[in-house]
Formats: structure tokens, sequence, C-alpha cells
């Protein structure tokens, strides 16, 4: 048996990628070529190693849950989807008011994920029934989303965050930014990722960079970079996507750690 599938709403895209500093100066420079500006807004957060998620609601409710499959259409995996605790099934009245336009339905996407704390534990317990361990967080996240019994899927504890929001239904004016739009996804009662830095111009963007990278193994979750964002919604949408990527974001991949063995 296998899940059936279904088209995306609109392309379920990736991300360019960097990995060093020059590169980022390079897409900053672009950016403000670009938009014919001599400062651009970003947003800087965690890259989440986690499974990218569509969930669609309608009239409040939770209507289908996505994955992004080949970018193109998903598996529809809803039932799975609705025993992640933090993904609402209905939304609170007067979710509506989160949008400036009216809308009926609406798509959030993220991540589904496994936290760190918790995978240990997972893994703990298999061990003590004799299983095999599960290799990582992200393919147990993948494996978990993929299995057909909803109720094994519940004790897995998958956590998400979301960290896009778009009208479906009429088809209604954007979020002003991707502030707003976290900021909406939160009010909606969707978990979003309570990291966010802003940063007025590159050398902040530098700055918060390193702040995250520093950070990043007080998180909960597998991380392999950071994600800079253009802010504002009219710029994001006057930049464009090419068929791969969104051209106003960016990823910047850490260095990979290297393990240090202490010989005595
Ligand atoms: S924004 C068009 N923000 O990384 C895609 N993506 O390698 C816009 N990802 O496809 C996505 N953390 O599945 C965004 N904070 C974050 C993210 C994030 C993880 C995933 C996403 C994306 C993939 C690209």
């Amino acid at each position: 048996a296998r899940f059936p599938s279904a088209p995306h709403s609109r392309p379920m895209l990736s991300l360019q990628n960097s990995y060093d500093l020059e590169e980022v100066r390079a897409f900053d420079t672009r950016m403000r070529r670009e938009l014919d500006v001599a400062n651009v807004v970003y947003t800087v957060e965690p890259k989440m190693d986690g499974v990218a998620l569509a969930l669609r609601y309608r009239d409040g409710r939770l209507d289908a849950a996505l994955t992004r499959g080949d970018g193109q259409r998903g598996d529809v995996i809803t039932r799975n989807a609705r025993t992640i605790a933090s993904v609402p099934d209905r939304l609170a009245a007067g979710w509506e008011r989160v949008f400036p336009g009216p809308v009926r339905a609406f798509e959030a996407r993220g991540e589904a994920y496994l936290p760190l704390s918790w995978f240990a534990k997972l893994n703990a317990a298999r061990e003590e029934e004799g299983l095999d361990p599960l290799a990582n967080p992200r393919n147990a996240t993948a494996g978990t989303l993929k299995t057909l019994d909803a109720e094994e899927v519940r004790r897995r504890r998958l956590a998400a965050v979301f960290y896009q929001l778009f009208p479906l239904d009429p088809p209604a004016p954007e979020l002003p930014s991707h502030r707003a739009e976290l900021a909406a996804l939160a009010q909606l009662g969707l978990p979003v990722n309570p990291i966010l830095l802003v940063a007025g111009d590159l050398a902040e963007v530098e700055a918060h960079l390193d702040d995250l990278a520093a950070r990043r193994h007080e998180l909960d979750y597998q991380t392999d970079g950071a994600v800079i964002k253009v802010d504002d919604g009219e710029w994001q949408r006057r930049l464009g996507a090419t068929a791969k990527a969104p051209r106003g974001a960016l990823a910047y991949k850490f260095a990979a750690e290297e393990a240090v063995t202490v010989l005595e």
C-alpha cells in the first residue's frame, strides 16, 4: 500500500546554497543591484534539517498535508500530519483576520522533525527492545511520515515548525514581509522557530551567521546552516525564482566540524 500523490499548489522549491562569506557578500550585492536599492533588510534563521511538509487549511480546518515529493507532486499524508501534537486540526475563531484580505483556504509550509532529546530516548528504548537504532533524526522523520499506521506515527512524537504562509482560495494578497508571515503563522497557532534574527545590512547578516553557528549545538534539532531571506514580500516577488529556488533567499552551510581525537 502507498500514499496517493497530489499536485502542489505551487512548486516546492529548493534553496540556493553558499559555503563561505564571499558568496554571502555576492548575494547581497546581487540583491541590491537587482532591486536597485542601497540597502536590504534580511532575516536570518536556522536551516532545519528536517522533512519538508505542506499543510492546507480550509475554513479553519486541516484539509490536506503533503510531503515535498519531486517538488511538483507530493504524497498526501494528512492522517499522519494530524498526529503531530503541535499541528492544529482546527484553528481558533478569528483566524481569518491574520490575512490582509478575505481567505477561505491557505497553505503553510515548513519542516517536520524529531527533537534530538526525543530521538535519543527513542533509540534507547529501541535498544532495550533489541531493535536496530534509527540512523539519524532526518531519516527517522522521513520514514515516520511515510508509515501507514498513523498510531505508530503518533508514538514517534514528531515536531514541526513553519516558515511559509500564503492564501490559496480566493487568491488574496500575500503577507507583506517574512516577519509578518512568521507572526501570522504564530497567530494561527502554528509552531514557528523562536529564533528569527533581523539584519539591516550585510555586516549584521555576518554577525548573525556567526551567532547561529555558535549556538547550533544548543538547539534541540539538527541544523546544517542558516537561511538568509530578503524580508520584504514585494521585493521577494519582484526577484522571483529560478526553476529550482527563489532568488531572494540563500542557504548558508556551516563548515563541517572535524572531530578531534586526543591521544594520551
Ligand atoms: S525557506 C523555496 N526556511 O531547506 C523554499 N527553508 O535545502 C523556501 N528549510 O526547501 C524555503 N529550514 O525544505 C526555508 N528556515 C527555513 C528552512 C528551510 C529548512 C528547507 C526547505 C528547503 C530546503 C532547501
